[in-house]
């Protein structure tokens, strides 16, 4: 049941930290600043493949191992069935919350025909790419109900920081500082959880008709995932930027009727450069919404402020979308919408 929650939306919402402590659990050694899986694949290459939010997470997947020296990218599924890249040493990983996805099993099949190896990262242990891959990696955030993707989404994110701290470490950054991070994630989203101004920030802009979600780095990948879930369960107009791009063309659709919510964490070139951008819709006169750990001034130029504890950029990143979360879900409730099963969508898209 719903544990008395209005929506199992909601409900798996809040159950992120028991989810995200059972992908952690049994394979971070903190004394040891060591993480380990029961696979232990060769990696040289990364190509990721999947679809939707878990897309999303394949972008934020594929950037990780680029900061760890590791060539790495993300393809949308059916784009890669049918453009298939150069595979040379390439493990291919699928992203794929039920395993079960037509697009991205074609991707994965394509890969396997052409001699690589693939890796499964799913939530579904007996689903068709955990059967058909090389290996399974498995998120085991528990069965997910709502048809929009949540905590499925943290733990994917959580789940492939540990393959690539796994497999291939983490380049320049320190890995026990990034293990800590982890192990704080848990508690840290509760935190966001217990203290959440969403609901008040979702009242004031419930009635917009367009909203923009922009963010830089590990962020651009939360801000697609922002706009993805406002308009599957809200019905609502939105998109999601890298914080670069909005000025490439988008900046003309800005006006005072676009709230644009702005990831921003830390105080470094990432969070001083989409500050410049916060500027530069905030001179249009949108109003800004700043999912921020008051680490810069960005709330200097913010109508409202969503807070996130302070963190490694990495884990700020699933902190900002458990905000971003919030706000769909209030925002489609006060419209009245159909949350857990929205209009068109299904939980498992079987078909190409
Ligand atoms: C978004 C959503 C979809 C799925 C996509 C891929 O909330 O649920 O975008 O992420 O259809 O599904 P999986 O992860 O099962 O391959």
């Amino acid at each position: 049941g719903k544990a008395g929650y209005d929506h199992f939306m909601l409900k798996e919402i809040h159950e992120q930290p028991r989810a995200l402590r059972q992908c952690l659990q049994g394979r971070v050694d903190e004394l040891a600043g060591e993480v380990t899986l029961d696979i232990d694949p060769d990696i040289s290459r990364v190509q990721f493949v999947a679809c939707g939010t878990s897309y999303h997470a394949a972008l934020y997947g594929a950037a990780l191992f680029r900061a760890a020296g590791v060539p790495a990218q993300a393809f949308l599924a059916h784009e890669y069935a049918i453009q298939t890249p150069p595979i040379e040493d390439d493990l291919v990983v699928a992203v794929s919350q039920s395993g079960e996805t037509a697009d991205t099993l074609a991707a994965i099949r394509e890969a396997d025909r052409r001699g690589a190896d693939t890796l499964a990262l799913t939530n579904v242990v007996g689903s068709t790419m955990a059967r058909e891959c090389t290996d399974a990696l498995f998120i085991r955030s528990g069965p997910e109900i709502g048809v929009a993707a949540s905590k499925t989404f943290s733990a994917q994110l959580t789940a492939v920081n540990l393959l690539a701290l796994a497999t291939v470490g983490a380049g320049d950054e320190d890995v026990r500082e990034l293990i800590g991070a982890l192990r704080d994630l848990p508690a840290n989203i509760q935190t966001v959880l217990d203290s959440s101004d969403a609901r008040s920030v979702a009242r004031d802009y419930v009635d917009s008709e367009s909203f923009f979600f922009i963010g830089r780095g590990y962020h651009h990948p939360v801000a697609l995932e922002g706009a993805l879930k406002l308009k599957e369960i809200s019905y609502t107009h939105a998109e999601g930027f890298a914080a670069g791009e909005l000025k490439h063309g988008t900046l003309a659709l800005v006006t005072p009727d676009t709230p644009v919510f702005a990831v921003v964490t830390g105080d470094d070139e990432a969070a001083r450069k989409t500050i410049g951008n916060v500027k530069e819709v905030e001179a249009r006169g949108a109003p800004v919404i700043a999912v921020t750990d008051g680490e810069s001034d960005v709330e200097r130029y913010a109508d409202a402020v969503l807070e996130v504890p302070s963190t490694h950029a990495r884990t700020a990143a699933v902190l900002a979308n458990v905000q971003l979360q919030l706000v769909a879900y209030h925002i489609a409730n006060e419209l009245g919408r159909s949350i857990d099963k929205p209009r068109n969508l299904a939980k498992s898209v079987t078909v190409e």
